[in-house]
């Protein structure tokens, strides 16, 4: 009965669909536990005619590529209605059958206020914004701790829907009429967008905990992938430069239902670079040539927003991090194919904090804004490793180069990426 979860280890766009898509064949569930359509996974699948085709995945689980595992939205998730039609019917267009598709009764709703506090809040916030996608989650997950958001299952409730909405828009209402000088939002106008979603969605909803509980009496095997990543985890990231649910492995437990004691493998996405998208501390980017060049041969611009991502060289503690909060068992490093053509490549050690070298995440917030890298240098190669499928096809520098972040990184690295195709994966331990 395995259940293995899969975890961004930095600040997200690690490779984590692509990772949860190669596994997809072998496993029975794959299940999203956390965030929304803020996260975008782009999966590269080539066809047996070798040309390939890419999908990019932003509220369905990465599984939903996979013919006979069955993808689940989990209670941790918050759905946008629209997107996720707007999803399902793009993929089917595409030939592919979501008619699997599970979602918890218990998910909330991104409403369209949501979306709309979502942008004016960080237009009002100025200087001090997040950088957020725009999606509404931060507000929604906020109704959710605050108690006043929608759920799935209010959809089919019609009387209490409107009673929630009626709550809901009491209070934001006021906030955006008065702080921002916006129109006031009319029950109804919500109230019918959500319902015209029902009758499609009724077939797909289920106590998703259950589910999954009589999946792993039957010995069957879920995966749950976590959108976004540790460093932007509402507790464990660069807050408030975070993400607003928990995309650490203890997520998993609380955004599915499955409970600690039945998690087998926790396995950590991190890149053989580091990148970033939206405000908040990186202590190892660049703004030189080299960044331009990671995010250029990386091809580092936002599934979802299309921003350019900030870019920067390894950061070993922020993975050793990422591995002691997690419990990562182990590691897929990502883009090491992205690294080719580098006399010698930086890696950071440790910071330097005020003077003082500091080896693990500094304890504060200020700690952080000032920790500057501290590099050791390793040889680069010029190399394709594109078309490596052991590791002893790599170049000797980059096995001493994988070898070194392992040595750093707190666990051990099982699966090294050379391309964002299904097939360019070395398999060094198996992760199932
Ligand atoms: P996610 O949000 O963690 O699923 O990651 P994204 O899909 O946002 O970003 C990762 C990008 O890198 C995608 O475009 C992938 O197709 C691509 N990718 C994943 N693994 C590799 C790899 O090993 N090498 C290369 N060159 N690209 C990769
Ligand atoms: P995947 O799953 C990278 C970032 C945003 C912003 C912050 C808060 O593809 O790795 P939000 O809209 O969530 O309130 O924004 O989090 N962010 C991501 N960055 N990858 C993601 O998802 C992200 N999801 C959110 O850029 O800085
Ligand atoms: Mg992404």
């Amino acid at each position: 009965m395995p259940a293995v979860v899969i975890v961004g280890a930095q600040w997200g766009d690690e490779g984590k669909g692509k990772a949860t898509d190669l596994l997809g064949s072998r496993v029975d569930y794959v299940v999203k536990f956390n965030g929304g359509n803020n996260a975008g996974h782009t999966v590269v699948i080539r066809n047996p005619d070798g040309t390939a085709e890419t999908y990019a995945l932003h509220l369905l689980p990465s599984g939903i590529l996979s013919p006979g595992c069955v993808p689940v939205i989990g209670n941790g998730v918050v759905v946008d209605l629209s997107v996720l039609f707007e999803e399902i019917d793009g993929l089917e267009a595409r030939g592919i059958d979501t008619s699997r598709l599970v979602v918890s009764a218990n998910a909330h709703v991104i409403a369209d206020y949501n979306r709309t506090l979502d942008k004016v809040t960080e237009r009002f916030l100025g200087s001090r914004k997040i950088g957020t996608t725009g999606r509404g989650i931060g507000p929604t997950y906020a109704d959710k701790m605050n108690r006043l958001g929608i759920r799935i299952q209010d959809l089919f409730d019609e009387k209490i829907l409107r009673a929630k909405v009626e709550g809901a828009l009491e209070l934001k209402n006021q906030i955006l009429t008065k702080v921002y000088n916006r129109r006031a939002v009319e029950v109804d106008e919500i109230v019918e967008e959500l319902l015209s979603y029902t009758e499609r969605l009724r077939p797909m909803v289920a106590d998703t905990s259950l589910l999954l509980h009589d999946a792993l009496r039957e010995d069957k095997t879920v995966l749950l992938e976590a959108g976004q990543a540790t460093l932007l985890d509402v507790d464990h990231g660069t807050y408030p430069f975070v993400t607003s649910s928990s995309a650490t492995s203890a997520g998993a437990c609380t955004g599915s239902g499955i409970p600690p004691t039945e998690i087998t493998r926790v396995i950590g996405i991190v890149k053989a670079y580091a990148t970033r998208v939206g405000e908040g501390p990186f202590p190892t980017e660049l703004f030189d040539e080299d960044g331009e060049r990671l995010r250029v041969n990386g091809h580092e611009f936002g599934t979802t927003t299309g921003r350019p991502r900030r870019c920067g060289w390894y950061d070993a503690p922020v993975a050793r991090y990422a591995a002691r909060i997690n419990g990562v068992t182990d590691f897929v490093l990502t883009k090491l194919d992205v690294l080719t053509g580098w006399d010698r490549i930086p890696v950071c050690v440790a910071y330097d904090v005020d003077g003082e070298r500091v080896e693990e995440m500094p304890t504060t917030q200020t700690g952080f804004h000032h920790a500057k890298p501290i590099y050791e240098y390793f040889e680069g190669w010029s190399e394709d490793i594109s078309g490596a499928r052991e590791f002893a096809d790599l170049p000797k520098s980059a096995q001493t180069y994988v070898e070194a972040l392992e040595q750093m990184s707190g666990s051990r690295i099982s699966t090294i990426g050379v391309g964002p195709g299904r097939e360019q994966t070395i398999v060094v331990h198996d992760l199932l």
